[in-house]
């Protein structure tokens, strides 16, 4: 058996320390991944930051991170999709609250991932690329085709697919979550109109979106708008701080599906905004909260995203096990956004925390092992 080294989180506001963790053998329908790459993101420095604020059922110490990519060691009862040897990505869902358990965290050496969350990875891609995706692409999928959320129809396979003449915004179009909402819609037959700022324009065409706008203009909501016109909306997805808002005030003006799926939670209306830390906690505590938000959203239904809930709901299984191999192997699916890795080794973690938490543009922290 390996012996295995994690970056345990050991409290609220304390740095990663690397040390022996136990290696656990999968389960049924489980595999083993030794892990290659693995990405960062703001979930991770916000449970160092917040504690109990953030996955309050965790208790320390805990080995906490979702997105992986490596090499399968091992595969349990019932596993009949890989075997040892294959080169994977996968959600680690350690951090969920029905598993709970540090053996499938993301920041260790080996991470017992389950088999209907994790694609195998064609050899040209390479495991820092593939890395950047599970969090972003899980909660995009979420989004977009839970039956709670968007509820739109799933990616197809054909190149290019039938379209269903609707349109989605995607708010925030380069961050890691909106490069992955772009794909799935496209591939699922959608128009998106997205924003960034203008020097991700690019980027985002690249992906598919056919029309972008700059958050940062003074205009933008209205520049939309107009964009919209002529056009029925499949809804949208908000990501980024004030792009709620900024969503609700289009959709106001759209014809068509009247939903609104949030990444970000809405900066709560004033005399609140002041109190930043008020702020964070409706952040997390959303799921609560929701709902008050209900005369705020002008009659547009609004819902939080948990980027994990794909897991039981076939949502997961459609992405991991049907779209993603097909999409990746033939190149119709692009690993964004760009890995930018920050070092090398468990130890580098923590820095990788620090790095995202002072900001990227359309590029994901990652730490190669
Ligand atoms: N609910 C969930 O389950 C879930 C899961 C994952 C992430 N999230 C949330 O989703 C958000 C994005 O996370 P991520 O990991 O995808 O982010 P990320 O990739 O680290 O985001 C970086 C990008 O954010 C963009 N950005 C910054 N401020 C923005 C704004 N006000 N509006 C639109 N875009 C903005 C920047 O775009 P430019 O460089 O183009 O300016 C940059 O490219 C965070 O709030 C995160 O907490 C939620």
């Amino acid at each position: 058996m390996p012996s295995n080294a994690a970056a345990w989180l050991d409290g609220p506001k304390t740095p990663l320390e690397v040390r022996a963790a136990p290696y656990t053998s999968p389960g049924e329908n489980e595999i083993v991944v030794k892990n290659a790459a693995l990405a960062i993101n703001p979930v991770d420095y916000l449970k160092q930051d917040l504690g109990r604020m953030v996955y309050s059922w965790i208790k320390y110490p805990f080995v906490i991170g979702t997105d992986i990519a490596g090499e399968v060691v091992e595969v349990g009862p019932g596993v009949t999709r890989f075997k040892t040897g294959d080169r994977v990505v996968s959600l680690a869902i350690g951090t969920m609250e029905e598993y709970n358990a540090s053996a499938k965290g993301a920041f260790q050496q080996y991470t017992v991932a389950l088999d209907h969350m994790t694609s195998p990875i064609p050899s040209n891609i390479s495991y820092e690329m593939a890395s950047v995706l599970p969090l972003g692409l899980s909660t995009a999928a979420c989004s977009l085709f839970q039956k709670d959320q968007l509820g739109l129809d799933y990616p197809s396979d054909s190149s290019p697919p039938e379209s269903s003449k609707k349109t989605l915004l995607v708010w925030g179009g380069s961050t890691s979550v909106g490069s992955n909402a772009i794909q799935l819609a496209v591939a699922a037959g959608y128009e998106v109109i997205t924003t960034a700022s203008s020097k991700n324009f690019d980027n985002v065409k690249k992906l598919g979106a056919s029309q972008v706008f700059d958050y940062n203009s003074k205009t933008v909501v209205s520049d939309i708008i107009r964009a919209f016109k002529d056009k029925k909306t499949a809804g949208a997805i908000s990501i980024g701080q004030g792009s709620a808002e900024a969503c609700l005030d289009i959709l106001h003006e759209c014809e068509g599906d009247m939903f609104l799926s949030m990444a970000t939670f809405p900066t709560p209306p004033k005399p609140y905004k002041s109190f930043v830390l008020l702020r964070t906690v409706l952040h997390i505590a959303s799921r609560l909260l929701t709902n008050s938000f209900t005369a705020w959203s002008r009659g547009i239904q609004t819902k939080f995203i948990f980027g994990y809930s794909l897991v039981n709901n076939g949502v997961g299984k459609m992405i991991f096990e049907e779209f993603m191999p097909k999409a990746l192997a033939e190149g119709r699916y692009i690993t964004a956004p760009e890995p930018y890795v920050v070092g090398n080794g468990l130890k580098d973690i923590q820095r990788g925390f620090d790095t995202l938490k002072k900001g990227v543009s359309a590029k994901k922290v990652v730490i190669t092992l």
